[in-house]
């Protein structure tokens, strides 16, 4: 590791040490709505029935006046899909006007409103899924809609920060890979990898695999480890649930996106009163020991600290305070990354 990004990971390492004891919720996903009209085979959220939509009083009442929220804390606005909300438009408004930090995330099913909401609204940061063009979106997500995101790229790139996410999973191949990165080095937005699993709410059918070897040039540090942690060569602590939780349409809160275990319901209580209960406390000190998943919306915060942690404090003292981990994985990940 070069001197300053030396610095940068002691200093981040810092931060995320410090939030994670005290607790701080730097991150609340919202999945608004298990509406989705799309048909996707990684995602059965579409198939579910007696949808759940998340009012906006709701969210205004028992989120957003809540005491853990602050300026700081930053919402994934997301679903099913977030535009099959039939008050999205009210959602997107409390945001806005309230000057919060958010990504609007969206399957772009919808290109209309997709483009007309991020200016209306002027949404702060745009997340679309993209799995492959052509045949391969068809046969990943049962619909063609990969022109209506390269349409939404267009007429949104000059105007909002856009992410394209890419989930490597058994219905597509390198190739699809390649062809997604090509498009989004063409048209200058952000490029995002994440890996196919089994959150227990996507009520997936297959089960998850390793990713192929020929994915390896183009896997994030992070991604790196997705393998060796299929063959349990990697355990690191569960850090991220002390600062992340993901709210769902029917206002039970869940303790993370793999895992449908309830902290509590919006309905009964609001973020706060849950989030700073002993319960919940007690919750996320037990599954500080879980490693039941490596999803890229939860982990990558904790493969981060544990590489930071391991940079710079000797391996008996991390034994010590944080317990036996595989720190040297991690780090072989994140050294050959450099
Ligand atoms: C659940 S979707 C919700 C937002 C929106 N409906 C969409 O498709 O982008 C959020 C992200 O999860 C990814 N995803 C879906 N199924 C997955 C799975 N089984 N494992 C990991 N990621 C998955 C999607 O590809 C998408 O990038
Ligand atoms: S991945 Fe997104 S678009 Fe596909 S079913 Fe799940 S929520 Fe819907
Ligand atoms: S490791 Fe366990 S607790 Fe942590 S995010 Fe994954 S499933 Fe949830």
């Amino acid at each position: 590791m070069n001197l300053l990004k030396q610095a940068k990971t002691l200093k981040d390492g810092v931060r995320d040490a410090y939030d994670v004891k005290r607790r701080k919720l730097r991150t609340v996903a919202i999945l608004v709505t298990d509406r989705c009209m799309s048909r996707c085979k990684h995602c059965f959220i579409w198939n579910k029935k007696d949808n759940n939509d998340l009012s906006p009083e709701v969210i205004e009442r028992q989120i957003l006046d809540s005491d853990v929220i602050s300026k700081d804390t930053y919402f994934e606005l997301t679903g099913g899909e977030f535009l099959d909300h039939p008050q999205y438009e009210e959602i997107l408004a409390l945001f806005s006007e309230g000057g919060y930090d958010y990504m609007m995330l969206t399957n772009g099913m919808y290109p209309d409103q997709a483009i007309e909401a991020v200016r209306k609204y002027k949404v702060p940061n745009l997340y679309m899924s993209l799995d492959g063009l052509g045949e391969t979106y068809k046969k990943v997500r049962g619909v063609d809609c990969a022109d209506n995101v390269v349409r939404i790229i267009d007429e949104l790139k000059d105007e909002v920060p856009i992410f394209l996410g890419y989930t490597i999973c058994p219905w597509n191949g390198v190739e699809d890979l390649e062809a997604v990165k090509r498009l989004c080095e063409e048209k200058g937005v952000e490029f995002f990898i994440g890996a196919y699993q089994n959150p227990e709410f996507f009520d997936t059918t297959k089960p998850g695999g390793k990713i192929s070897h020929e994915h390896e040039p183009y896997l994030s540090e992070f991604m790196r480890l997705h393998n060796p942690w299929m063959e349990q060569q990697v355990k690191i602590p569960c850090w991220n649930i002390n600062t992340k939780c993901y709210i769902m349409g029917s206002g039970d809160v869940h303790l993370c996106q793999q895992k449908s275990l309830v902290l509590g319901n919006l309905h009964d209580k609001t973020l706060g009163e849950i989030w700073e209960s002993d319960e919940v406390r007690a919750i996320h000190r037990k599954y500080r020991e879980c490693n039941d998943c490596w999803l890229a919306c939860n982990r990558p915060f904790d493969a981060q600290l544990a590489h930071a942690g391991s940079s710079f404090l000797p391996r008996p003292i991390l034994n010590k305070w944080l317990g036996e981990y595989t720190w040297d994985a991690v780090d072989a990940a994140y050294k050959n990354g450099s």
